[in-house]
C-alpha cells in the first residue's frame, strides 16, 4: 500500500492512504501550472504551480489577502485565470462545454468560506437544493439525505431550521450538504472559522473521516495549524503571489525559514 505522508502523531484511525494502485506521481487530480490573476493592478496569484493526489489532502495556508480564496474559485472556474493551466480530473477546464463542466462540478465539492446554508429553508430542503440537478426519485433523495446527516453526526437535524442550530452544527450541515453528492474532490476554504478549538478539532477529524470513506481527495485552506496537523498530509504556504514553501507538518514546523515556522507556532 502505497502511503500519503499522515502528520497525526497516533492515528492509523485518521491515517490518509493511497488506493492499491495508486501512485502520487501519475494519479493526480488537480494539476495547476503558472496560474496568474490580477484584480486590476492588483496582482494577487503570481506564479502558482501545485498538483493534488488522489486521495491527497493538500493544506494552503497563507496571511489574509494573500489569493487563498481566489485560487479555489479558479478551480471551478467561479473566476477566470489572466494566464496559466487548470486541469481537473485530466481535462484542461478552460476547455470545457457546459456538459462538462456541470460533469467536472458535481466531481467537486466546495465548502464556501461563510458555509452559509439558506435560513429560510429547513436542512432536509439545503441538502435537498444539492441535489435539485440531479433526476433521482424521492426514496433515493430521502437515503442520501439521511446517509449525509448520519455522516456529519446529525441524524435528528433534518427537519430543524437553521436557525436552530449552533455555529459548530451549521458547519457541519454544510459539510454534509458538501458530501451529498459524494464529491471526488472537496475544496475547503476555512473550514473551521469561527469555532472553539474543540469543535474546530472535531471538524478537522470529520473531514479525514469523509475522506477515507469516501477516497476523497481535498485542498483545505486554513489558518489553523492543528487543522493543517490533522487533515494535511502535505502543506504548501502561499506568500505575495507564489508557493513559497511545501511539504509535511513536521518539514514546516523545522523549515529553516522562521516565517514559515510562525505559521506552526502554536498560540493556544
Ligand atoms: N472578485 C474580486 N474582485 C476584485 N478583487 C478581488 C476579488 N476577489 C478577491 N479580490 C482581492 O484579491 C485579494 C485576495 O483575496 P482572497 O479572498 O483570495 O484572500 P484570502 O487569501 O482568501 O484571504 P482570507 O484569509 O482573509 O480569506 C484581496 O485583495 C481581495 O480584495
Ligand atoms: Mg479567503
Amino acid at each position: 500500500m502505497n502511503e500519503i505522508p499522515n502528520n497525526e502523531a497516533n492515528g492509523s484511525a485518521t491515517k490518509g492512504s493511497m488506493p492499491d494502485d495508486g501512485n502520487a506521481a501519475n494519479d493526480k487530480v488537480v494539476v495547476i501550472e503558472h496560474l496568474k490573476k490580477s484584480f486590476g493592478a492588483l496582482d494577487v496569484l503570481k506564479d502558482i504551480n501545485l498538483y493534488v493526489g488522489k486521495g491527497e489532502n493538500l493544506v494552503v495556508m497563507g496571511k489574509s489577502g494573500t489569493g487563498k480564496s481566489v485560487l479555489i474559485k479558479c478551480m471551478i472556474r467561479l473566476l477566470d485565470p489572466d494566464e496559466g493551466k487548470i486541469s481537473m480530473f485530466g481535462k484542461d477546464i478552460s476547455t470545457l462545454n457546459e456538459d462538462e463542466l456541470n460533469d467536472m462540478r458535481q466531481k467537486t465539492g466546495f465548502l464556501f468560506q461563510s458555509a452559509a446554508l439558506y435560513d429560510s429553508m429547513s436542512v432536509r430542503e439545503n441538502l435537498e437544493f444539492q441535489l435539485r440537478n440531479s433526476k433521482r426519485k424521492r426514496d433515493e433523495i430521502d437515503a442520501l439525505i439521511k446517509e449525509a446527516l448520519e455522516s456529519v453526526g446529525l441524524p435528528d437535524s433534518v427537519d430543524k431550521m437553521p436557525s436552530e442550530l449552533s455555529g459548530g452544527m451549521r458547519k457541519r450541515i454544510g459539510l454534509a450538504r458538501t458530501m451529498i453528492l459524494k464529491p471526488q474532490i472537496v475544496l475547503y476554504d476555512e473550514p473551521n472559522t469561527g469555532l472553539d478549538p474543540i469543535t474546530t478539532r472535531e471538524i478537522s477529524h470529520l473531514i479525514i473521516e469523509l475522506q477515507q470513506k469516501n477516497k476523497t481527495s481535498s485542498v483545505i485552506i486554513t489558518h489553523d495549524s492543528e487543522c493543517a496537523r490533522i487533515t494535511g498530509n502535505r502543506i504548501m504556504i502561499i506568500d505575495k503571489g507564489l508557493c513559497v514553501a511545501q511539504g509535511t507538518y513536521k518539514e514546516m514546523q523545522n523549515s529553516e525559514n522562521e516565517w514559515v515556522r510562525s505559521f506552526f507556532t502554536k498560540t493556544d
